[in-house]
């Protein structure tokens, strides 16, 4: 049997799995993504958790034939193998991740490494929702926001690799400063750490002081506490939704202006909140949609099991590379 390993790396957490062709995670386990940049360290414990795992997975299954690594990262280039200046992690500059990996695994044909959005399109094309879709986008909602281009049935990289920063799109101009420093990008609306920044607005705007959000500190507050106290009626918690599903809508509609996708996958913390995100966000879609898109684009959640789908994506990267 055939495996690969797929490698999902996060502002704090990297997860690795080993999955099978149909998609399956076979074994799992996580390691730190490093606070202080320190990127040798980081390399050395990215393939000794490698290693560990499949050598688990040999224990039990012998006959398992790992064909190559898999990762998705913010600011990723999937041409170079690099992360470059990913301003949600602590790296700095240009980081040769490909190279440095292959230096530790030369018996694998393939190391690759891609934009972790496009790594959740190509696992969304491969085992999700978007099996039979030649044109769709994947947005992810996270720490920071991310999107992967697939047109005409083949992701986009485009000249220099980094095609589909949507997240990095101007929603408010002269607005709340991004994490890249740009003010008004889309990421400063819509990420985990955007929805929160809203929630505490419309606290001090309301001075709502009973609201089941109030005592909970910037640091303390996620988005599953969000849904959690909409789902109470708390009525902090039903705005944020409602006007981050508004700005979403609004920076959609930029994007299927420039692709005409026939759908948009929302993937992420925030998109597991349902009608609260969906609803806003596909109306305030509609309402930004020239007439010749009105009623056509679907918004969808990714098809991918939660938990697995960043892993899974990004092993699916191995597949792709085969195929070549
Ligand atoms: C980065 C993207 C990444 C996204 C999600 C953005 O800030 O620019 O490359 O895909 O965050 O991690
Ligand atoms: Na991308």
């Amino acid at each position: 049997r055939k495996a690969t390993v797929g490698v999902d790396i996060g502002g704090t957490n990297t997860a690795i799995g080993i999955v099978d062709a149909i998609g399956n995670v076979l074994v799992k386990d996580n390691i730190e993504t490093p606070s202080h940049g320190d990127v040798d360290t980081y390399i050395v414990d990215l393939a000794n958790a490698i290693k560990a795992l499949i050598k688990s997975l040999k224990l039990v299954n012998p006959d398992i034939e790992i064909m190559g690594i898999g990762m998705g990262a913010p600011n990723g280039n999937y041409y170079n193998g690099t992360i470059e200046y990913a301003p949600n992690l602590s790296f700095k500059g240009v980081v040769h991740l490909v190279e440095l990996l292959k230096e530790k695994f030369p018996e694998l044909d393939y190391v690759a490494l891609t934009n972790d959005a496009n790594a959740a399109a190509i696992g969304e094309m491969i085992y999700g929702g978007a099996k039979d879709m030649k044109n769709f986008v994947m947005y992810t909602l996270g720490t920071g926001v991310g999107s992967g281009v697939v047109v005409n049935g083949d992701l986009v990289y485009g000249h220099d690799g980094f095609a589909g920063e949507c997240g990095h799109t101007t929603l408010i101009p002269g607005g709340r400063s991004c994490g890249c420093g740009i003010p008004g990008h889309l990421e400063a609306y819509c990420s985990a750490p955007g929805m929160k920044r809203t929630a505490f607005e419309i606290m001090a705007r309301d001075n709502a002081g009973d609201s089941l959000l109030a005592d909970k500190s910037f640091k303390e507050l996620n988005s599953k506490m969000i849904y959690d106290a909409a789902v109470k009626g708390d009525k902090v918690a039903l705005e944020v939704f409602e006007q981050t599903g508004k700005w979403l809508g609004q920076g959609l509609a930029d994007t299927v202006h420039h692709l005409s996708p026939e759908a948009i996958f929302i993937f992420g913390g925030p998109s597991a909140a349902g009608d609260y995100i969906f609803k806003p966000t596909k109306e305030s879609l509609e309402a930004h949609l020239l007439p010749i898109f009105k009623n056509k684009i679907k918004v969808l959640p990714s098809q991918l099991k939660p938990g697995d789908a960043a892993i899974v994506g990004a092993s699916a990267l191995v597949w792709k590379e085969m195929e070549k």
